[in-house]
């Protein structure tokens, strides 16, 4: 049942820091801090290239992956949606292997993609969080998410454990193909375990969050901005507003917003920034500058360092826990994702099963 909770969406969202506290016991070692990578159908070593596919936030998932494991294990990675992937006929390796990411591990498409892919000759390693499902019984290796049942149509904990699987993978992998030291590893497995804990940190700004809720549940359209692996994370916060909320919202990569865009900023459109101190944080600080100087209301998800130059012309901003920039995905899903619970709730629609959606979506 939904406990204490109104919505069984608000139930999954407090069950991140159990959820991704789970997944990533499964796959890394406390003790060590050495990730313990479950048996792959391919060798980290000669793989030529991976194929990412996925639907929905579990795409999103696997284009946060993509970042990582591009960026920790440099491997080409492809990353396509499932119903694009299957009809587009990509040129594929040989010797090449493809990981798919879903909740129910019965979306359509995703399997769709998966036979396609095997029959391309790809070896294919399932991240699914339901252990007997088709995607589970039909790949060739299957990594399994910790999140328990998920009952909001939304997904919410799923996504996060999905996460918290890729990152391991993507340090697992940097570590057998020898970009990463074991220092490297003992950071990067350090800033993951830092993850539950933060959550709940994040989770208890429940009112500050309910507060921007309100202005943003005011709005027409809405603008979520970030950059490198922070860039699916709008995403999600924009999938997950349309969704819910039934405010359409756009996700989009801080730095392309010049190119378009930024042609609809006015003080009508919330621009919401995932923000954070880290590598990219100065370039997309700059970006929001510009949506400012056009009367863009700003308001942004950041940390303490990041957040002095942000409040000097930013309508809001909320300051979360600092984390390692690599752990910063999986720590800021979880306010957008709260934000659209809030909107939702203000816009009184049905939160947990929206118009028009299903949870598991098996038909093309
Ligand atoms: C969004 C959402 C959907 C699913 C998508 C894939 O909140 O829930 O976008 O992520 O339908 O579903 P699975 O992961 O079951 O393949």
């Amino acid at each position: 049942g939904k406990g204490n909770y109104r919505h069984f969406m608000e139930k999954e969202l407090h069950e991140h820091p159990a959820v991704i506290g789970d997944t990533l016991r499964q796959y890394l070692d406390p003790r060590t801090l050495e990730v313990n990578l479950p048996r792959l159908p391919f060798d980290p070593v000669k793989v030529p290239r991976l194929t990412m596919t996925a639907c929905g936030s579990a795409f999103l998932a696997a284009q946060v992956g993509r970042y990582w494991i591009e960026h920790l294990a440099r491997i080409p990675v492809d990353a396509d949606v499932a119903s694009e992937l299957r009809y587009r006929d990509p040129p594929l390796p040989e010797g090449g292997a493809a990981i798919l990411v879903s909740q129910s591990g019965e979306t359509a498409d995703t399997m769709a993609a998966l036979k396609l892919l095997r029959e391309k000759g790809q070896s294919v390693l399932a991240v699914v969080n339901v252990p007997e499902s088709s995607m589970a019984r039909e790949s060739d290796a299957t990594v399994l998410t910790v999140a328990g049942p998920e009952i909001g149509v939304a997904s919410t904990k799923a996504f996060t454990a999905q996460l918290s699987v890729l990152a391991c993978l993507a340090i697992g992998l940097g570590r057998k193909r020898r970009e990463l030291s074991t220092l490297d590893e003992g950071r990067l497995t350090k800033a993951l375990l830092e993850v539950p804990h933060k959550a709940a940190e994040v989770l208890e700004r429940d009112a500050e969050i309910h507060a921007l809720a309100s202005e943003v549940a005011k709005a027409r359209d809405v603008l979520f901005l970030g950059r490198g692996s922070l860039f699916p994370i709008a995403m999600e916060g924009a999938l997950k507003l349309k969704e819910i909320s039934y405010i359409h919202a756009e996700g989009y990569a801080a730095g392309e917003m010049k190119h378009g865009p930024i042609a609809l900023i006015d003080s009508q459109v919330p621009v919401i920034a995932i923000c954070p101190s880290g590598p990219l944080y100065e370039k997309t600080l700059s970006n929001l500058q510009e949506a400012s100087a056009r009367g863009g209301r700003i308001m942004a998800f950041t940390d303490a360092a990041g957040a002095p130059s942000l409040e000097r012309f930013a309508e809001r901003v909320i300051v979360l826990p600092e984390i390692d920039p690599f752990a910063q995905p999986i720590l800021y899903a979880i306010p957008v994702q709260l934000l659209a619970y809030h909107v939702a709730v203000l816009k009184g629609t049905d939160v947990d099963q929206p118009r028009n959606l299903a949870k598991s979506v098996t038909v093309e």
